[in-house]
């Protein structure tokens, strides 16, 4: 049921289309011949030879006529450009948030504020940290320390906030490093949990514990306007509130916040830092100059600076986020009910297929989502990602193949074309045959190892 449209049971795209590009369709055939020179990797498909790409929701945003037009009357002054300005304004009603640093995306975000902050030997605690995030501090020499709460392992598990973060242990982690830890996190939805909701009892529990400590505390917020809708919905006492004042006051929460732009900004490209900590700027400032470019436009064109003001906005209107939990929601009970398990509930962004439990008869080290995500592909024309032992190796605890779905891009129709073609996958699931790895590089092998059919 609609809770913007009480008088409708189906929620639709809250939009309609000005600016179409077409889908490239292949038979199976041709997709198999595709797929074999791609070493049986999505990851070296071309996008041309993909019809519905769900590798990720990140930069893939359709942008509003808005937008486009907003990037017309850009000013790309070097120094102190009006779009800032506008970019600058919006990010401070946002977020309540003083002090606005603009970075080509997340991930840069991320490198100037932990190499300001951190040293090694320090800890940073998170309910999960994103790969960068957890990358970046690395780097550094620091330990990112994952502290989700035990629901937020479980795939059968229907814990409405599985992206909470265990006070309790944060609270002894805490203790325990007290004087090594320059700042504690929390990811918002939580990505690699799934894009799984922190509740705002669960922020403001762990705002607590770290103004206790007097360590700064720092929101991972790519999808805040997401988390926002989750709280809303899930969370008691929220539902009369608007997805705004309660990213408001998660914000309001925390010392600063990273952004990837990318996904809630509703943008291409871009990120941010967003801080009232006036004692960090000199630092973050010069870096960025160093490495980014000058203070008002930060490795952006003021035009990218202008969508993301207006998509900003755009990512906390009702209708929009209503219809955007809708999208993984209905994927996941369309797969659930046609046999295909999923991880429960569905998360803000994508879907994550459990594909140990759909091809028991596949073991991991035959690479059981890799050869999920294959058949997708040759089936479907559909891309998605394997998150299991091709990316983490012995260390996978799941066999995981995540649908991200980019946002306002495909609609209704397509779907529902997804889920028919499913039917056919699920018939056929006996058949399906593990893979093994040909040709592997040593870091991040996800990305260009190659593999073939077990014999
Ligand atoms: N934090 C989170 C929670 C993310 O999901 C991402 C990116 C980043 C930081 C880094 O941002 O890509 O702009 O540098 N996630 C993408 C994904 C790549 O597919 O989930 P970035």
């Amino acid at each position: 049921m609609s809770t913007t449209d009480p008088e409708h049971r189906t929620i639709i795209e809250p939009f309609k289309v000005k600016v179409m590009e077409p889908l490239p369709f292949r038979t199976r055939a041709e997709r198999e011949r595709i797929l074999a020179e791609a070493g049986n990797n999505l990851f070296l498909v071309p996008a041309r030879e993909v019809t519905f790409d769900f590798l990720t929701d990140s930069g893939t945003t359709a942008m509003s006529a808005a937008q486009w037009a907003a990037m017309m009357v850009a000013d790309e002054s070097y120094a102190g450009s009006r779009s800032f300005e506008k970019f600058e304004a919006v990010v401070q009603r946002v977020t309540g948030f003083t002090h606005v640093i603009p970075t080509h995306q997340g991930r840069a975000a991320e490198r100037l504020l932990f190499s300001t902050l951190v040293k090694p030997g320090h800890f940073v605690p998170s309910n999960n940290h994103f790969d960068t995030t957890r990358a970046n501090l690395e780097q550094l020499g620091a330990t990112a320390v994952d502290l989700v709460i035990a629901e937020g392992k479980d795939p059968t598990s229907r814990h409405p906030f599985k992206g909470n973060i265990d006070l309790p242990r944060l609270e002894a982690f805490c203790r325990e490093h007290a004087g090594r830890i320059p700042l504690g996190m929390i990811t918002i939805t939580n990505n690699t949990g799934g894009g799984q909701p922190v509740s705002l009892a669960n922020l403001r529990g762990a705002a607590e514990i770290y103004r206790r400590h007097g360590i700064p505390f720092v929101i991972d917020a790519c999808r805040f306007a997401e988390n926002a809708w989750f709280v809303k919905v899930r969370e008691e006492g929220q539902l009369e509130r608007a997805p705004r004042e309660i990213a408001r006051e998660v914000f309001e929460l925390a010392d600063a916040c990273l952004v990837s732009a990318k996904k809630d900004g509703m943008v291409n490209i871009g990120g941010f830092i967003a801080t009232r900590r006036a004692e960090w700027l000199p630092a973050l400032r010069s870096l960025l100059i160093l490495t980014e470019g000058f203070p008002t436009y930060g490795g952006l064109a003021a035009r990218d600076l202008e969508a993301l003001a207006i998509g900003l906005e755009e990512s906390l209107d009702e209708r929009y986020l209503e219809y955007r939990v809708a999208v993984s929601r209905y994927m996941a009970e369309g797969l659930e009910r046609r046999g295909v398990p999923v991880m429960q509930p569905p998360g803000g962004h994508a879907v994550y297929i459990d594909a140990r439990r759909f091809l028991p008869h596949i073991p991991p080290a035959e690479l059981p989502a890799q050869a999920l995500t294959c058949e997708l592909y040759l089936a479907l024309g559909v891309r998605a990602c394997e998150i299991g032992t091709v990316m983490f190796g012995d260390k996978a605890s799941m066999e995981l193949v995540r649908l991200a779905f980019p946002r306002r891009v495909y609609t209704q129709a397509h779907f529902d074309y997804i889920l028919e073609g499913i039917e056919g996958v699920v018939a056929r699931k006996a058949e399906l045959r593990g893979l093994r790895i040909v040709e592997e590089p040593p870091f991040l092998r996800h990305f260009t190892a190659r593999f073939a059919p077990v014999s």
